[in-house]
């Protein structure tokens, strides 16, 4: 099995690490690595992003930390107690998850935010060594289709069965859950597909699935 992360310089999206490389000559005082996951490996619940954007995650290397969906996904982490601290939009900010890891299905930053079938699918092993050094793990809310169908490949499982539904909460097998919420995106938040109201649902779905509750 691999580790749950990826090396820094991780060599196998020839696509991604030719985008690194670009933008270590244009921006050199970024991240510009593999975003490694936040929160401990012992946590309950796993939130699973899609990948580092740009000028977030992969400016500061922590995942959502700078980005527009770090916005609303921190300061509605903290509101739940699945953090604490202060969200301070840099990785030396002191904010700590509480029983919560932040992980994203795609480690390095792909170009327009989208990374190829084939990236999802070589950085598949990464998630499924991450879900399997998780020996507490209950819940895992997952942030937009992509992640959600990352997750359910990870496990094994037909797409078929668990469809897509925001908030739409998904048993499976041995105590674990996935929720599903749309991404927190701009784009989802300014058209309004997602609200913070629908975010804070979608969340303490998940959080009650821990115990299960949901
Ligand atoms: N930043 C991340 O780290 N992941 C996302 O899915 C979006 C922004």
């Amino acid at each position: 099995m691999p580790p749950a992360s990826p090396p820094k310089d991780c060599p196998l999206c020839p696509r991604l690490m030719a985008f690194r490389q670009a933008n270590r000559g244009t921006f050199p005082d970024w991240h510009n690595d593999s975003v490694p996951a936040f929160g401990s490996l012992d946590a309950r619940m796993l939130v699973v992003g899609l990948a580092p954007g740009l000028r977030g995650a992969n400016r500061t290397g922590r995942p959502f930390t700078g980005d527009y969906a770090g916005e609303l996904l921190y300061p509605s982490l903290l509101k739940f107690g699945r953090a604490k601290g202060t969200y301070g939009v840099r990785v030396d900010d002191g904010l700590e998850m509480v029983d919560t890891r932040i992980t994203n299905a795609v480690r390095c930053v792909p170009p327009e935010n989208k990374p190829t079938p084939a990236e999802q699918k070589t950085c598949r092993p990464f998630l499924v060594a991450e879900i399997a050094a998780m020996p507490r793990l209950r819940s895992i809310l997952v942030l937009g289709r992509i992640a959600h169908d990352a997750v359910l490949s990870t496990l094994g499982l037909r797409k078929a069965a668990y469809p897509f539904g925001h908030g739409v909460v998904h048993s499976f097998e041995g105590q674990l859950s996935m929720t599903d919420s749309y991404h927190c995106s701009r784009y989802n938040v300014n058209t309004r597909v997602l609200t913070e109201a629908m975010f804070h649902g979608a969340m303490n779905q998940a959080i009650n699935a821990i115990n299960g509750t949901a």
